[in-house]
């Protein structure tokens, strides 16, 4: 046999050298970060300033792993947004549990490749009985099956792909086969978030084609509307959509009543859980997503209110199977369609995917269904002050009633009602707030009317970072009327 000789080692090359150290600093960097998180100031300044230490060209030789890594401890900790932190309102960002954070490092640990049962076994029957604990979680009919996701958006995509098929075979058509040859109708409740839009732009339903049955400014659906555009199609096929959840001030679309027109008029139900399906969690919350059960399929974050690390949600549906036929791919190196074992790269557009099911496991391992509970409870008692402090303040006003854990509302000092420099004002306190940095969260247009909508879904949030919340706002407010803003 020829003798190979082997290339010489280059400086920076790939050895298992510093390992131990380079996992200890990041232990030691995490340790101290998580010491310092309820104290940090959310929002980095100058975040552009810090970013230039990264500039640079490539390197041809590498620092080698504990340099490198030394350099995101001190360039890139100091840059990163505090959203894990207490005081982070903004979108609708969950934090990380001790539980989930040392199950995701434990993800990269193994590096499972989750495709299929053949690649990891582990990994596939974790994420079976993730699903499994998920469906049971959400008071989800046990019989569903699901499938882990980067998020909602994708747990919209993969649910509105079965909807789809569905909706082919019902006109005939194998839609995973010949394609979308003509359009599914698709009607959805006024709360339809801009992901369902996005995932069916994917799906080949254009953007224009969608009907979004609302009555008034705020969002609500008009269900006779919603009604009569069923009753239209006379019986032919559709694909209905529910929200559950709505970002701006936590609406929810009537699902109990949209699941029976589903029923009735032979539409596929897919209600968009992204966190609103969190009320089924807790007894007093429930009947917010009453009729969920009676849906076709339901989306979910994990990422959110339950608090795992990005990226991370879940899609459930009542049949597999049209999941299984609208992904469907094959090779002759890959696992047969027949294989009995989970494989749930069968099921979504990805065929690598990251192990998502172990810190979604080791959350629900951890914590349970109690723990859950009070965590959703606990963020919406803390939404419930804010609403109350609000409505208490003569310098607030609550724009919509609070239910879950937003609450939306907007500075108004007495005397001034001009709608335009009302929205002018609250625009700048927006600014002020977030330069502020002591507290950060997401600005919106509600009823047409410049608004706040801290959304509360971390673990770490106290009553005292809402009360600071309030308090920052109305010391801002006065001091931007002060200056005749
Ligand atoms: C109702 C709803 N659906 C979908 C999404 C999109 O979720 P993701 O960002 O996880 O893709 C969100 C995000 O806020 C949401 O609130």
């Amino acid at each position: 046999m020829s003798r190979v000789d082997l290339p010489r080692r280059s400086a920076g090359a790939i050895t298992d050298e510093g390992r131990e150290q380079v996992l200890k600093l990041v232990e030691a960097a995490a340790q101290e970060y998580l010491k310092q998180i309820d104290g940090r100031r959310v929002w980095v300044p100058n975040p552009e300033g810090l970013l230039e230490r990264f500039e640079g060209a490539l390197p041809e030789a590498g620092t080698g792993a504990e340099r490198a890594i030394q350099k995101l401890i001190d360039d890139a900790l100091p840059a990163a947004t505090n959203s894990i932190g207490p005081r982070f309102f903004h979108f609708v960002v969950g934090g990380v549990t001790p539980a989930a954070l040392a199950a995701d490092w434990f993800t990269s640990l193994v590096d499972q490749m989750s495709y299929a049962w053949a690649g990891s076994p582990l990994a596939s029957r974790l994420e079976q009985i993730s699903i499994r604990w998920l469906l049971d979680l959400f008071a989800l009919p046990a019989r569903w099956g699901g499938v882990l996701t980067t998020g909602a958006t994708t747990g919209n995509l993969v649910c509105l792909a079965g909807a789809r098929q569905w909706w082919g075979e019902q006109e005939g058509i194998d839609i995973g086969e010949e394609g979308l040859l003509r359009q599914p109708p698709v009607l959805a409740g006024g709360y339809l978030h801009p992901s369902a839009y996005k995932a069916l732009a994917i799906l080949g339903v254009g953007r224009a084609r969608i009907q979004k049955l609302t009555a008034g400014d705020t969002g609500a659906t008009d269900l006779p509307a919603l009604e009569r555009a069923l009753q239209a199609l006379g019986g032919r096929p559709s694909i209905l959509i529910a929200t559950a959840g709505d970002p701006n001030a936590g609406g929810f679309d009537p699902i109990e009543p949209m699941a029976e027109l589903a029923r009735k008029h032979n539409a596929w139900l897919h209600v968009d859980g992204a966190f609103g399906l969190f009320a089924a969690c807790a007894p007093d919350l429930a009947h917010l997503v009453r009729g969920a059960d009676g849906a076709r399929s339901v989306s979910v974050d994990l990422h959110k209110w339950m608090n795992v690390p990005y990226d991370s949600g879940a899609a459930f549906i009542h049949d597999l199977r049209y999941l299984a036929r609208a992904f469907h791919h094959q090779a002759d190196y890959l696992p047969s369609t027949d294989d009995p074992h989970p494989n749930f790269g069968f099921l979504v557009p990805e065929m690598s995917r990251r192990a998502r099911a172990f810190p979604v496991w080791a959350t629900l391992q951890a914590y349970g269904r109690q723990g859950i509970r009070a965590l959703i409870e606990g963020s919406v008692a803390l939404a419930g002050r804010l609403a109350a402090h609000v409505e208490a303040a003569p310098d607030l006003e609550l724009l919509a009633p609070h239910q879950l854990n937003v609450a939306c509302f907007r500075y108004h000092p007495p005397g001034l009602d001009d709608e335009a420099r009302l929205d002018e004002l609250n625009t700048r306190i927006h600014e002020r707030v977030v330069d502020d940095g002591r507290v950060y969260f997401g600005a919106t247009r509600y009823a047409g009317r410049v608004a706040f909508r801290p959304t509360l879904v971390n673990w770490r949030t106290r009553a005292e970072d809402i009360d600071l919340l309030v308090s920052v706002v109305r010391e801002i407010g006065a001091r931007l009327c002060a200056e005749h803003v």
